[in-house]
């Protein structure tokens, strides 16, 4: 059976994917379960996805896992939800690292809680000097959030006279992203068949080719997400030009 895999153009890869990892509460109820039950076999996807995104060769792998929204989801989900997290992140740092990938955070990881944030931190610390892929965990994200944080600052630095209005240009506001170092993504792809951006890098994806699918997050493989980069690489992109 010929795969995704081998169609894949390695010449002509997205750099950056950016996944909304959406319908572990549906599949978990399709299943008769409850939605922690959903979060958890996501855990195996999360590890699939990564796996394929370092096996091809792709750069940058962002994953929506925690909204600002799901601050908002009734507290035991929250608990849950956070603990999966952190404890996944923790259980696999050594795995990162014999694989050379590097973990980065995005969002508003001040409202992480406290132990919370130390392990991630602790983390992200341990495979700084990884040079394969990065995989970088929205948490506590959502855009709007950022982008009004990146206004506060610019604000800021006019009014303490470090920048002119006139200055101000796409790659200052960029900049004052929380994803500065990070190339916009190339593809989204988002799961379980809501077409939609829920609050989801909305500066960056300006030009982002976007990518829906029916699959519950808990059943999305490494071939739906080589299926995916395929369909990515049938597109013709021209920026508006
Ligand atoms: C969306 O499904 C999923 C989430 C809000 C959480 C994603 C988290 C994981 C997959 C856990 C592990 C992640 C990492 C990075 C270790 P939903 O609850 O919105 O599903 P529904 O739309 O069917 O209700």
């Amino acid at each position: 059976m010929s795969s995704f895999k081998e169609k894949i153009d390695k010449s002509r890869l997205p750099k950056h994917i950016a996944i909304i990892m959406d319908g572990n509460g549906r599949w978990a109820k399709e299943r008769g379960y409850d939605r922690i039950f959903g979060h958890q076999n996501g855990v195996t996807s999360v590890r699939e996805t990564t796996e394929a995104a370092a096996e091809i060769g792709v750069e940058y792998l962002t994953l929506y896992a925690f909204s600002t929204e799901n601050w908002s989801r009734p507290q035991s989900e929250v608990d849950a939800l956070m603990e999966l997290l952190i404890d996944t992140i923790e259980r696999e740092t050594p795995t990162l690292n014999k694989n050379n990938v590097r973990l980065m955070a995005i969002g508003d990881l001040s409202r992480l809680p406290g132990s919370a944030s130390e392990k991630l931190q602790r983390c992200i610390k341990q495979t700084e000097k990884n040079t394969g892929l990065a995989l970088v965990l929205a948490l506590s994200y959502s855009s709007r959030w950022e982008i009004t944080n990146a206004v506060k600052n610019i604000c800021k630095e006019v009014l303490n006279g470090n920048l002119s209005i006139e200055e101000i240009n796409d790659d200052i506001i960029s900049s004052h992203l929380t994803t500065n170092t990070i190339p916009d993504p190339d593809l989204m792809i988002r799961t379980s068949g809501e077409i939609r951006i829920s609050n989801f890098l909305l500066w960056q994806m300006a030009y982002t080719e976007l990518y829906f699918t029916d699959i519950h997050w808990p059943a999305f493989k490494k071939e739906s997400f080589y299926k995916a980069i395929y369909d990515f690489q049938q597109r013709e992109r021209r920026f508006g030009k």
